[in-house]
């Protein structure tokens, strides 16, 4: 929340180059079942903690002028989860999208939706579709919400429809390059994540933007995602401007956030 009453995140603030952000931030929201079972609660008490910790997170990050924050919110692999868990997730995002709306709208915040979203619930599909036309002209921070996605997927139907345009292209030489490839995601458009956060510990990348964050500098925190805040962002910042970035050269690499010569 920036709250210059915070002392934590004052502290922290003073320690991050406003100059020197991540163009994208990643994250693999991950601890609302362990968080909400360490309570006795219900593991989708867990899940509405962890709406309160995204809601906090995208203000934030909005705040500080981040471009881009893409949150994986529902992956291809959570449909093998109890129904009514699916169901509750389903329900959640839409409370989400009616409560929060007004408010992204305001902040200039654009939504977009990457994964599978034709498989989506219709009325769920049908809310994004229109918070994702209501926000469409917004100019600041780009949220990117990661809805029955999977890199994997990602990438066969990045495939599918460069074989589709091959086909159609009788000219066509049937090279594909990784400009190509890369113009073909869900995310084509967005820079790649500078910064890929994952909570709760687990040191996985759990098919998530998988050719995108070749590069990414990865940042694992204990904290689970309900207890995840603006301290908690500005922590992860701050280390990764600590970072060396080498982009697989040798030699003294780039501080982390310097921008890249000819970009
Ligand atoms: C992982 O916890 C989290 C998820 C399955 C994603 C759900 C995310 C939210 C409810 C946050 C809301 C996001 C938006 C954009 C409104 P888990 O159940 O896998 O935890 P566990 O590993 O401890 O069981």
């Amino acid at each position: 929340m920036l709250n210059p009453s915070n002392r934590a995140e004052t502290h922290l603030l003073e320690r991050l180059d406003l100059a020197r952000l991540p163009r994208h931030v990643a994250i693999i929201m991950d601890g609302n079942g362990r968080w909400a079972g360490r309570r006795h609660l219900p593991r989708v008490a867990g899940h509405r903690a962890g709406v309160r910790a995204a809601r906090q997170v995208i203000e934030s990050s909005a705040r500080l002028g981040i471009e881009a924050l893409t949150l994986y919110a529902f992956s291809v692999e959570n449909w093998r989860r109890p129904q009514t868990e699916v169901d509750f997730l389903m329900r959640l995002l839409r409370e989400y999208l009616r409560k929060e709306l007004p408010v992204i709208h305001k902040n200039n915040i654009r939504l977009l939706v990457i994964g599978r979203s034709g498989q989506l619930p219709v009325p769920v599909r049908e809310e994004l579709d229109e918070a994702m036309k209501l926000t469409e002209a917004n100019t600041g921070m780009k949220l990117v919400v990661a809805l029955n996605y999977g890199g994997r997927a990602e990438l066969v139907d990045a495939f599918n429809s460069i074989l589709g345009e091959l086909g159609r292209d009788g000219q066509a030489r049937g090279r594909v390059e990784e400009e190509s490839i890369s113009n073909h995601l869900y995310t084509a458009g967005l820079p790649d994540p500078d910064l890929l956060v994952r909570t709760s510990g687990e040191m996985r990348v759990s098919n998530f933007l998988l050719w995108q964050i070749a590069y990414a500098e990865i940042y694992v925190t204990e904290t689970l995602w309900p207890d995840f805040n603006t301290a908690s962002l500005l922590e992860a910042l701050v280390e990764y401007q600590g970072r060396e970035r080498r982009y697989g050269g040798l030699g003294p690499g780039r501080r982390a956030g310097k921008p890249q010569p000819g970009l």
